[in-house]
């Protein structure tokens, strides 16, 4: 049997064996120390020459980097190291010996890593950032799963748009034209007439020409749609999800964190309620610190950061004007200028995480949008359908995996928090 890196520390003082790769290796002439991962952890091995028979010794020695090999050894514990813990190796079976392998030690560009990324994954800070990952993607069906909501799978190849037409990727369907879905949420909002509360977790596509760090061509999103609920309760609700996931993350993920030397400080910080201020608040705190932006402009990263550098969780940004939104948000009954929605703004510069709004939920004015946005009308048919029979007040909102993923983790550039990024001019490997 197996034991893996993950669950050593309840084998103190026992036997193992482990099925593990080797990322580094350092030798002393009578001591060779194997640096061992298995993917769960990392965990140095280490080989005396006086105490292991001359096969044993001489297999070790013949280990390059990314070599696969059975290992057998005991385990202490160690202060010293990260794990806490280490493997006195008492026998090697090596399975492959792996040819040269091209990320060595040094410093590698990022363009060489990208095009490397299927052995990049493999490094130890991509190991820990994509358990964070995969950590606040069990949050997200976690925290779901605790209110009640259903998951419903919207369809990725779709004759409509949801989020304009600059960024569509378009496909044949047969005959007809179609297009790789930028967001579920049309389709998520006949699946809360249909069952009340509901959250779709698909990837997203986006045609956008924009070579940013935090813009992705593919990503994935988190779309909950809730029947019944108002402006007011979708910010709660958006509220208690961002501080679940982070919350869980330092719960199940310290390890990572201090691996990616994550300043974790910031983050147990990140509990609601979150500050909101509205659009023409966020306008007039920019032009006083001198930024050129008139209201009606919509915000860019560095607005974002501005505004983000303003308090230490973060912020929803709400009310902005209809103009610069999507079709189907709702106007404020008291100013139809701007809508019932909110950006949520992440601190420390990662920009948008969230968008969200209350709906349109009157035949007319939606009807009235369509015409103002130029939308098809056959196409949208069925979407006109939810406002005819039994329309009620609804909400909704999508985060965006990749940019929490980030944020958490505290990296650069969004490309590194997905395993195969899809980015403006590349789709390799
Ligand atoms: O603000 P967006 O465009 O909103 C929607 O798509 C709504 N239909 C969601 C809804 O209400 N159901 O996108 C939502 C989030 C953004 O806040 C951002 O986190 C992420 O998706 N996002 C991207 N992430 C990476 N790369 C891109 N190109 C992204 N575009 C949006
Ligand atoms: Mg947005």
């Amino acid at each position: 049997m197996l034991t893996t890196i993950s669950q050593i520390g309840k084998h103190v003082g026992e036997e193992v064996r482990l099925g593990v790769w080797l990322f580094n290796k350092r030798s002393s002439g009578k001591i060779q120390f194997l640096q061992l991962r298995d993917g769960t952890g990392f965990i140095q091995g280490v080989l005396v020459k006086q105490e292991v028979a001359p096969k044993v010794w001489e297999a070790a020695k013949a280990l390059t980097q990314e070599s696969s090999l059975y290992v057998r050894g005991v385990v202490r514990e160690d202060e010293r190291s990260k794990s806490g813990y280490e493997l006195t190796v008492t026998d090697i079976e090596p399975i492959h010996i792996a040819e040269e392998y091209p990320i060595t030690k040094k410093e590698h560009g990022v363009e060489f890593l990208m095009d490397h990324r299927h052995l990049w994954i493999r490094s130890m800070r991509q190991q820990a950032i994509l358990s964070i990952r995969s950590a606040v993607i069990q949050a997200v069906y976690e925290f779901f799963k605790e209110r009640g909501f259903y998951k419903v799978d919207p369809p990725i190849l779709t004759p409509t748009s949801a989020e304009g037409t600059t960024t569509l990727f378009h496909t044949q369907y047969f005959d007809e034209e179609a297009y790789l879905s930028q967001s579920g949420q049309l389709y998520m909002e006949a699946a809360a007439m249909a069952l009340g509360r509901v959250f779709s977790f698909g990837p997203t596509f986006r045609a956008e020409k924009s070579k940013t760090r935090r813009h992705l061509i593919e990503f994935w999103m988190i779309e909950p749609e809730m029947a019944f609920v108002d402006h007011e309760e979708n910010l709660r609700i958006q509220e208690d999800f961002v501080s679940y996931i982070v919350q869980y993350v330092l719960k199940n993920c310290q390890l990572e964190l201090k691996r990616l030397n994550r300043d974790t400080a910031k983050l147990e910080n990140v509990k609601a309620p979150f500050p909101r201020i509205t659009y023409t608040e966020a306008i007039e705190m920019l032009q006083k610190d001198g930024h050129e932006i008139q209201w009606g402009e919509d915000f860019g990263a560095p607005h974002e950061t501005a505004i983000a550098e303003k308090f230490d969780k973060p912020v929803f940004i709400t009310h902005y004007p209809a103009s610069i939104k999507a079709f189907y948000m709702k106007p404020d009954p008291v100013n139809p200028d701007v809508v019932l929605c909110a950006d949520l703004i992440a601190p420390e510069g990662y920009g948008e995480i969230i968008g969200g709004s209350q709906r349109i939920d009157d035949l007319e004015l939606m009807q009235k949008r369509y015409e103002e946005h130029n939308l098809n009308p056959q196409a949208y048919q069925w979407y006109l359908d939810l406002r005819k029979y039994g329309s009620v007040p609804h909400s909704g909102f999508g985060l965006g995996l990749e940019r929490t993923v980030g944020w958490i983790c505290g990296t650069e550039h969004v490309r590194e928090t997905i395993p195969f990024p899809r980015l403006l001019n590349r789709l390799y490997p």
